[in-house]
């Protein structure tokens, strides 16, 4: 197929798209151009590059909502996909560990593992009471996948770049329509995590999650480069544990803070993230402190009533949106991408 596509966007959704169109789907490499303001090996320092900043890992947790429960079905395919990748394509870095899911307070959904939360997981167990670390109430085991991000996203685009030879083009783009202008007749998909408009602007639903993390060197041999680890606490904080395989620290995280624009490391979150790291991961420390080696700031792109995954036609030319993945957009790329080229119109021309 030689139909030209445009992808607007360079993080995990806008490459796995790009990946799937190329090694699953038939599409002619030389056919997809990828048009970002930042790319994996530009986007380190730019929070608004989130992908980089990711932990990253898949958690499932259990729906609250309908949509929650339509967005977690993305996460499968993704899941079963990076089982495969773990074994063909080590170099990518996704790792199969286990997932340990600890909460300091009752949960009904947890307790009943409501729907969203265990289907087509491996090994997945809830933890006797008697096994459980003090003070919590509800634990679970799973299998489940971690990956080094930027060397994931490294993966991703020299594959399409070097072995496929897909375009790509370092360009901020003002709106759809200038895209439209510059590969008239071209497809184009909209993966830019807080969907960029036909017109400019984004969409107004569309709101950012910031979140620091810290990237600690382990002590050799420690357990967590071996799994992944979140404890939900009771007054609401979060904080967790994440390898990054191929020798890439451990990831010890995380704040949530909305609407908080602040791109550069804040040494309150920072602390923060020390003292309950000292109480809860407390053999993560090499002689009494953690090596911290880098501190991670990203904005997770989300939007009221959650992805969006749709196709329109504008002036001619049709658009698939693909983004608003929020805190998940890793663990739903797989997904999310399979869902967003399902809507390819072949049947449409000018
Ligand atoms: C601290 C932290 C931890 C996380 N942990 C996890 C995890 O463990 N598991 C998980 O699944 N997810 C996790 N996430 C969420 C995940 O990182 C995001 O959901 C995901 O990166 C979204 O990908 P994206 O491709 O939609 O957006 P992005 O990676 O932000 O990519 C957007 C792309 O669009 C481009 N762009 C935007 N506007 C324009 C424009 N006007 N012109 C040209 N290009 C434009 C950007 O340059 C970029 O290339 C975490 C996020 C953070 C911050
Ligand atoms: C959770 O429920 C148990 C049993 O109903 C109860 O003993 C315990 O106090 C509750 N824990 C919290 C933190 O509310
Ligand atoms: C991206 O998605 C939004 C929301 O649907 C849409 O309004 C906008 O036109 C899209 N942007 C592009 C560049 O297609
Ligand atoms: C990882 O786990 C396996 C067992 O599941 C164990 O044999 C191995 O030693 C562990 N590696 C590290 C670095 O902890
Ligand atoms: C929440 O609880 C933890 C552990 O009990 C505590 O260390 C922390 O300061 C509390 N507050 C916040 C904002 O995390
Ligand atoms: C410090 O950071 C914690 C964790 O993100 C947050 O709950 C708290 O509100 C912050 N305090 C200030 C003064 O910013």
């Amino acid at each position: 197929m030689s139909e030209n596509i445009v992808i607007v966007g360079a993080g995990v959704i806008g490459l796995t798209i790009a990946y799937q169109l190329v090694t699953e789907n038939g599409y002619d490499a030389t056919s997809v151009n990828i048009i970002a303001s930042d790319f994996p090996s530009t986007g380190s320092d730019c929070p608004e590059y989130t992908s980089s900043k990711s932990g990253a890992h898949f958690r499932p947790f259990p729906s609250k909502s309908p949509q929650e429960l339509r967005d977690s079905k993305l996460a499968r395919p993704t899941y079963k996909f990076f089982k495969k990748l773990a074994v063909t394509n080590p170099e990518s870095s996704v790792k199969w560990i286990q997932g340990f899911d600890y909460l300091e307070n009752n949960d009904t959904l947890y307790e009943t593992t409501a729907a969203g939360y265990t289907e087509d997981i491996d090994n997945f167990k809830i933890i006797e009471k008697s096994q459980l670390p003090r003070g919590i109430e509800f634990g679970a085991s799973y299998d489940t996948w971690a990956m080094n991000s930027p060397k994931y996203l490294e993966f991703l685009e020299n594959t399409l770049s070097m072995k496929y030879g897909v375009n790509f083009v370092r360009e901020k783009v003002e709106s759809l329509k200038q895209v439209c202008q510059l590969y008239p007749g071209a497809l184009l998909f909209n993966c830019t995590g807080r969907g960029l408009q036909f017109n400019g602007g984004f969409d107004p639903n569309s709101y950012s999650i910031r979140g620091q993390t810290l990237l600690v060197r382990a002590p050799l041999g420690c357990q967590y480069l071996n799994k992944t680890i979140t404890y939900q606490l009771a007054n609401g904080s979060w904080i967790f544990v994440i390898p990054r395989p191929l020798n890439g620290g451990i990831i010890l995280g995380g704040t949530k803070q909305i609407g908080n624009l602040n791109s550069n490391p804040s040494q309150n979150d920072t602390e923060h993230l020390i003292k309950l790291g000292e109480a809860y991961f407390p053999d993560l420390m090499i002689e009494g402190k953690f090596d911290i080696r880098r501190v991670n700031v990203g904005f997770r792109p989300a939007r009221n009533g959650g992805t969006r995954i749709s196709s329109y036609k504008e002036d001619g030319v049709q658009v698939i949106d693909c983004y608003g993945f929020g805190g998940s957009g890793m663990e739903m790329s797989w997904g999310a991408a399979m869902r967003a080229i399902g809507l390819i119109d072949h049947g449409f021309k000018l």
